[in-house]
């Protein structure tokens, strides 16, 4: 069934979505993130659907989502000074923190491990679904694993329809770019994974941040990652991606027009308004998603670019890169294994 919530919630239809969630169905519902693939997380059969819908390794665990602060003592445990201090300050939010786990927590969820990810999201819609559900929501994004994450329910359809129960529509997500997952060693927040939440806001209220070493790099599949789902070919589209990412605005004009040659102008270039005519593409499509320095815009739009010129079917897209510092770290951790790591800088 399709929901449509984009201007409110409706109370009928959020005891249907919640009774389906119970009885162990899968939902697709917004986050302020990405949309996310829902489950009861205490229902080791109802997640097991969760990979198969999304053909996900079982190797890679699940975050599982809270509706406040008070049930993290429901899943986790041993929760440490530092822990708390995150917790305090960016739950609920665009923050996922790993934490020890409890027993009730099944093992598909957590492929074992014994640590659980905790996200509790501030979205309106998916706070009222995992407080109704009354249950911990295991959710990765909605997108078939690999693939970009689903940010609006157009895209999410085209690959997921007809695999879950019931699809909550609540409008394009506002950040586009999946939680921060941090992990806490020695008392120091080690970012596995950046996201909205940037290491500059952590270090503030922590005094100290670290960012994993597999956050720029390439990670082989048979090597042990803090983060597993870091290590599969991820974001990417069919086509072939390549990142441009020139500090100098004279050079990244010069080399996108010289792939442009290159790919005998039939390429789609993702990028920024202040480029589109300077490169004036002869064929191809250039999709301006955002102002140069607008990195909230870009972030939020980058996935369903992404989607939308692999449809188009060009020889190669071109993505334009932006500064690796505060969100921008985020984005360009995506766009790296979108475009498995060809970049020029
Ligand atoms: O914004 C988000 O986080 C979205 C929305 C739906 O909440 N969810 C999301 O889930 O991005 P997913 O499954 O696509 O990504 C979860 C990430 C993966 O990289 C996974 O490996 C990591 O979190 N993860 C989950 N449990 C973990 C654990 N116990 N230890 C380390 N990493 C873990
Ligand atoms: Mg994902």
């Amino acid at each position: 069934m399709y929901y449509n919530w984009k201007e409110q919630t409706d109370t009928e239809e959020l005891k249907i979505v919640c009774n389906l969630i119970r009885n162990g169905e899968l939902v697709i519902f917004p986050t302020e993130t990405v949309y996310g693939i829902g489950a009861n997380a205490l229902d080791p059969v109802a997640v097991g659907k969760i990979f198969i819908a999304k053909g996900r390794p079982s190797d890679n665990p699940l975050i599982v989502h809270l509706a406040d602060r008070r049930k993290i003592s429901e899943v986790a445990d041993e929760i440490t000074e530092m822990e708390q201090i995150l917790i305090d300050n960016f739950m609920p939010g665009p923050f996922t923190i790993i934490l020890k786990r409890k027993p009730i927590i099944p093992d598909i969820v957590t492929a074992g491990l014994d640590t659980v990810a905790v996200r509790i999201p501030q979205n309106i819609i998916a706070k009222g679904i995992i407080t109704y559900a009354g249950v911990p929501v295991a959710a990765p994004s909605a997108n078939i694993s690999g693939k970009p994450s689903g940010t609006n329910i157009d895209d999410i359809r085209k690959e997921l329809e007809g695999k879950v129960s019931a699809i909550v529509d609540g409008g394009e997500t506002d950040i586009g770019i999946e939680s921060t997952v941090v992990k806490v060693v020695n008392e120091v927040p080690i970012i596995l994974r950046p996201g909205k939440i940037t290491a500059e806001q952590i270090k503030e209220v922590a005094g100290d941040v670290k960012i994993d070493s597999k956050v720029f790099a390439k990670i082989s599949s048979d090597e042990a990652v803090q983060s597993p789902g870091m290590k599969y070919k991820h974001y990417a589209p069919e086509t072939k991606c390549q990142l441009v990412s020139y500090l100098n605005e004279l050079d990244q004009i010069f080399y996108l027009k010289k792939l442009v040659k290159e790919y005998a102008d039939n390429v789609v270039i993702i990028g920024f308004e202040e480029h589109e005519e300077k490169i004036n593409l002869p064929y191809g499509k250039f999709l301006a998603i955002s102002k140069k320095d607008d990195l909230e815009e870009y972030g939020k739009r980058i996935f369903s670019a992404i989607r939308y010129a692999d449809s188009l079917k060009p020889n190669i897209i071109l993505i334009e890169g932006v500064k690796r510092q505060g969100f921008g770290m985020a984005i360009m951790n995506r766009l790296l294994r979108t475009c498995e790591f060809n970049i020029l800088e």
